[in-house]
């Protein structure tokens, strides 16, 4: 038995398990939902159709101009009702619009798929809970495709509307469709540094039984080093992509009422997966130094036995060589 595998062991099962939530976090409703990636708040979303938006305070300036170019996209007798269901919400826009206009009042991406609801009890509570409705189904490589959805439920929704309605502007999903195969990616560096860390588990249990085979210590810290290797990339991946599709949620999507919000939980996630398949690395190359060492012990203790008195004097070169 090698009692110190059980340290390596115990950071690779740890990233086993961080890897498959950070795979799975919110593939069906209610399953981690927190943990998502980025959430889009689209609460306010379409506050520019209202006339005279008094509330919500984003960006008054904005408005009229927009009103004018929707109400020219729209039949007389259309807009006529649009005014009048708009009209009785004015006092709780951020509440009650995303319902009147048949969309939710936040989107959250996560790897596999793309879960959406309303906030409880209500969105303009600081801290509001997630409350979901439905999720897409989970595929392997999702793309954010936060545009069509929304399109598709503005169509179906009370209004049929469309996003060219409230001047949703395009750049929002240019800039993010450049960010899918970064997604894509971290979707593949997961499933390895998964699969190393699987490994890993079993190869320190092999380490816990067969007594200091370096080269068993020496496999085991290659898969702790590239299990960490994976999930750090995917790490990295994760973070520039999060920043980058916030900035361009929220530097396009603002004006028109949407807010885009990193996913704080998720990012600590695969942070310590890293950490942990580092510190798995690092203790497998003490390992292999320590057993080094010992190993050399051994063997002079057992040339002792026949050399009598060379006994303490090999063994004091020993630890004269080692340092003590
Ligand atoms: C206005 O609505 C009426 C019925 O409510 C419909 O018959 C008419 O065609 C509509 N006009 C336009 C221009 O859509
Ligand atoms: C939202 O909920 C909180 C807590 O329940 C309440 O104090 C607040 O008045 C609500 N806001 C609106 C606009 O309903
Ligand atoms: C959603 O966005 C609106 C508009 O900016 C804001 O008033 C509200 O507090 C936000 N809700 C949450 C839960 O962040
Ligand atoms: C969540 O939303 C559903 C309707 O979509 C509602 O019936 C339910 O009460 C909500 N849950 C909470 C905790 O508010
Ligand atoms: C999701 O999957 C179910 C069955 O697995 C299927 O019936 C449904 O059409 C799928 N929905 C979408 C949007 O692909
Ligand atoms: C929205 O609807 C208008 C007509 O109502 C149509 O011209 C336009 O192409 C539609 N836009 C999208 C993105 O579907």
């Amino acid at each position: 038995m090698r009692i110190s595998a059980l340290f390596p062991m115990a950071c690779a099962i740890v990233a086993f398990i961080l890897g498959m939530l950070m795979l799975f976090a919110g593939h069906k409703p209610g399953f981690m939902e927190d943990y998502h990636i980025l959430t889009l708040n689209t609460s306010t979303l379409g506050h520019n159709l209202i006339p005279n938006t008094t509330t919500s305070g984003s960006s008054p300036t904005s408005t009229s101009s927009s009103i004018g170019s929707f109400f020219s996209s729209l039949a007389h007798n259309v807009t006529s009702t649009i005014e009048g269901d708009l009209d009785g919400i004015i006092d709780d826009v951020a509440d009650k619009l995303a319902k009147e206009i048949g969309i939710k009042q936040w989107y959250s991406l996560h790897l596999m798929d793309l879960c959406e609801g309303t906030y409880t009890p209500n969105a303009t509570e600081k801290g509001a809970n997630l409350n979901v409705s439905t999720c897409s189904n989970q595929t392997a490589m999702y793309h954010f495709d936060i545009t069509s959805v929304l399109n598709q439920e503005l169509e179906v929704g009370p209004l049929h509307i469309n996003l060219s309605d409230i001047d949703w502007p395009s750049d929002i999903q240019k800039g993010l469709n450049d960010l899918n195969a970064g997604l894509d990616a971290t979707f593949v560096l997961y499933a390895i540094g998964i699969a190393t860390a699987g490994c890993a588990i079993i190869a320190s249990l092999a380490a816990l039984f067969l007594n200091g085979s370096r080269l068993i210590s020496f496999g085991n810290w290659g898969l702790a080093t590239l299990s960490f290797l994976a999930f750090l990339v995917a790490s990295i991946i994760v973070t520039v992509v999060q920043k980058k599709a916030t900035h361009v949620i929220n530097k396009y999507g603002n004006e028109i009422g949407v807010y885009a919000y990193k996913g704080v939980k998720y990012l600590t996630l695969t942070w310590v997966s890293v950490a942990v398949m580092a510190l798995a690395a690092i203790a497998w190359v003490v390992e292999f130094c320590i057993g080094k060492r010992n190993r050399g012990r051994e063997y002079t203790e057992k040339t002792s036995h026949r050399t009598g008195w060379r006994h303490r004097r090999s063994d004091e070169a020993q630890l004269r060589r080692s340092g003590v």
